[in-house]
């Protein structure tokens, strides 16, 4: 007999299957397949991600699980169902939503991310923490993208299984991604047991841009070489795909990232005038005191060339002063 962990993983199994028959085989996946093809998801990324869709009913699941004889209680536990306020009744979690099964390394089913296709909240439903996921611990895709990131040495780093799922469309295979939250610990070290370099390529707006920081710092912790990929403003991978297409997203975003530095240096820039000579000082002075955090001079030596460059000051001076913000860092 299975431990309630076994019993939780088959139906999630189970769940995924229901949802994938619904969404490509049945006439109650209607509007999920309305709301896939507007979206431009193709037969093999349906296929690849089991993308599936859950009925608008309150007992699609809850039907099929109470008929195998699951027990409903340990079902809620698991996050698939709700039981009802009046405790006389369970009901479906996830209803009216295209359906992503979230997988464990091993590529077991563990979870579901569900987007309303009409105009509900949340946007993306996750199932909740529960005794067999552990958001913190997940990365989205990981089981896929292992041979490719092993192969390439490196992994791109995605916001949302969306993006993955785009990627792979473009034909880089090499994803993960979080699940709506910032990078922890646990996710880092993940990355580094199968990279050292990691391309982290969230969304373009200011949510996205300050989560780029936080993983970047986190992931430099658990000892891996960082790239910032270059999306223009207010865009996410899969709209940069499916605006631009793949080439150009492989050459101009993720063959364009640059290194964590010159993502800072961008992000001090913004909204700065540096044709005025105060917000110029300024942007001088925050940029050294960022150079003077790097440990090896070669790379400190290279961005102070930079600015010489760019604000014809000489690196002499450039030199001193970093010199006085290291003594003060110390
Ligand atoms: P976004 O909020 O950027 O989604 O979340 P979006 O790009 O606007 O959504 P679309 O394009 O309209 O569908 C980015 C990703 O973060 C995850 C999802 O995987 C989503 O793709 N996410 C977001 C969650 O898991 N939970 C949330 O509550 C929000
Ligand atoms: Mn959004
Ligand atoms: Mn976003
Ligand atoms: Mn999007
Ligand atoms: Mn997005």
């Amino acid at each position: 007999v299975d431990g309630p962990h076994e019993t939780m993983r088959t139906a999630h199994e189970l769940a995924a299957k229901l949802y994938y028959h619904v969404l490509t085989l049945t006439e109650q996946g209607a509007d999920g397949r309305e709301y896939v093809k507007e979206r431009g998801f193709t037969r093999e990324q349906i296929e690849q991600f089991q993308i599936g869709f859950a009925p608008d009913r309150w007992d699609s699941l809850t039907t099929i699980l109470d008929k195998r004889e699951y027990s409903l209680d340990l079902m809620v536990e698991a996050g698939l169902l709700g039981e009802r306020e009046s405790k006389d009744g369970y009901f479906d979690r996830f209803r009216n939503r295209l359906m992503f099964p979230i997988w464990d390394g091993q590529g077991k089913v563990i979870a579901f991310g569900g987007r309303t296709v009409s105009d509900e909240k949340p946007k993306y439903l996750n199932s909740a923490d529960t005794p067999i996921f552990h958001k913190g611990q997940t990365l989205y895709g990981i089981h896929l993208a292992r041979p490719s990131i092993r192969k390439e040495g490196s992994v791109i780093l995605f916001e949302g299984y969306v993006d993955v799922i785009a990627a792979w469309g473009a034909g880089l295979t090499n994803t993960v991604a979080t699940l709506g939250t910032a990078l922890t610990e646990e996710q880092g070290r993940i990355i580094r047991r199968n990279a050292e370099t990691v391309t982290i390529c969230y969304d373009s707006d200011n949510a996205g841009i300050n989560a780029a920081f936080k993983s970047a710092s986190i992931l430099k912790q658990a000892g891996c070489i960082i790239k910032i990929a270059d999306m223009p403003e207010g865009m996410d991978p899969d709209d940069y795909i499916r605006t631009y297409g793949a080439e150009r997203f492989k050459s101009d975003v993720i063959g364009a990232s640059m290194t964590f530095m010159s993502f800072k240096m961008r992000y001090l820039r913004r909204g700065k005038n540096l044709a005025n000579e105060a917000e110029r000082m300024r942007y001088i002075e925050e940029v050294l005191s960022e150079i003077s955090t790097l440990t090896r001079a070669v790379e400190r030596d290279h961005y102070l060339r930079q600015i010489a460059e760019e604000f014809s000051l000489s690196l002499e001076a450039l030199k001193q002063e970093l010199q006085q913000n290291i003594r003060s860092n110390k």
